[in-house]
């Protein structure tokens, strides 16, 4: 990896408590050009050296991702490359194998997101089983409406996960959703409402004590998952990605277990689980060395699944 650069745009949606589509694509329009010149410029390398220009297709918002994709259509038409649309929760569940000496190889992988929860079978490039995902709300979503619920600035999930290291995560005793069900499937939006209910029964509460005890409950039900998805699917190696692997707490948990049943886990450091252009040029490039290429009329999808 040459350069990798973020414009982000938490200060800018944090007034608003969560992402106003109109505000991050007009932010899109304004950073986009710079960020490329800055990438350029931090790689050393002219435009005319890029082999390939690669751009996610979806999931996202559907503003953001147009502006995305032509853009990078646009760099390819000019400098006669080919383009490529890659899936964002493919670039996701990829990203541990990033900068790893053995590349990509079988493994489960788990993506916690703010869109997604997601367990995969991963058998290779472009061989995935699903083997779970969440039934509502996706991990990230749910610390981010705690977040909230406490008053907390957007993204809850990094502040929760702050205030939760003063905190003792059993002091509340709240629900770990669908730990039991004997299946990969998660739910997150009745842990949100057991705090929601739990708040106003409180005459005073401790705010570290419960993010702590709700950071917990969802960590318990990640981490027992992904090690009966390991066992299920017959796997040696677990990865795990998106914003909420950031996660100090999901990090030591899933460590312990994962070392004590003798597997090896794969966690990409903090930079590369959150948003990020490294992980999207990364599977664009397993995918060039694989002889793919997207038509120049390949179009956006919001709503893309990982199939
Ligand atoms: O992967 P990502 O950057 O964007 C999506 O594709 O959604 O993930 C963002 C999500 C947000 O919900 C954010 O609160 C959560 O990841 N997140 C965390 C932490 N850091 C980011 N959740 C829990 N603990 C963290 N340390
Ligand atoms: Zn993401």
């Amino acid at each position: 990896m040459l350069a990798s650069e973020v414009a982000s745009q938490i200060a800018l949606h944090q007034p608003y408590g969560g992402v106003v589509p109109e505000v991050a694509s007009r932010n899109h329009l304004r950073t986009l050009r710079p960020v490329v010149d800055q990438a350029l410029k931090t790689a050393g390398v002219k435009i005319s050296e890029i082999e390939a220009f690669a751009a996610t297709r979806g999931p996202g918002l559907a503003t953001s991702l147009m502006i995305g994709a032509s853009a990078a259509k646009g760099l390819a038409v000019g400098a006669g490359k080919p383009f490529l649309a890659v899936n964002h929760i493919e670039g996701h569940l990829l990203s541990p194998f990033f900068g790893t000496d053995e590349g990509l190889r079988p493994a489960v992988g788990l993506v916690v997101s703010g869109g997604h929860t997601m367990l995969v079978d991963i058998m290779g490039l472009g061989q995935y089983r699903i083997l779970g995902q969440t039934r509502d709300d996706a991990a990230g979503e749910a610390f981010d409406k705690v977040g909230k619920l406490l008053g907390l600035p957007y993204p809850g999930g990094p502040n929760v996960n702050r205030l939760a290291k003063e905190g003792d995560p059993a002091r509340y005793d709240l629900p770990r959703s669908m730990i039991d069900s004997g299946d990969f499937h998660f739910s997150f939006s009745g842990l949100k409402t057991a705090v929601r209910y739990l708040l106003p029964k409180l005459e005073e509460f401790s705010l570290p004590d419960l993010c702590a005890s709700f950071q917990e409950a969802v960590v318990d039900v990640l981490v027992a998952k992904t090690i009966a998805a390991a066992r299920l699917a017959g796997r040696k190696v677990v990865g795990i990605s998106g914003g909420v692997s950031c996660n100090t707490r999901l990090r030591e948990k899933l460590g312990e277990a994962c070392s004590r049943r003798g597997l090896e886990l794969l966690i990409a450091e903090p930079w590369l689980c959150t948003d990020n252009a490294a992980m999207i040029g990364y599977l664009a490039a397993l995918k060039l060395a694989a002889g793919e290429r997207s038509p120049l009329d390949v179009d956006i999808d919001p709503g893309l699944r990982l199939s």
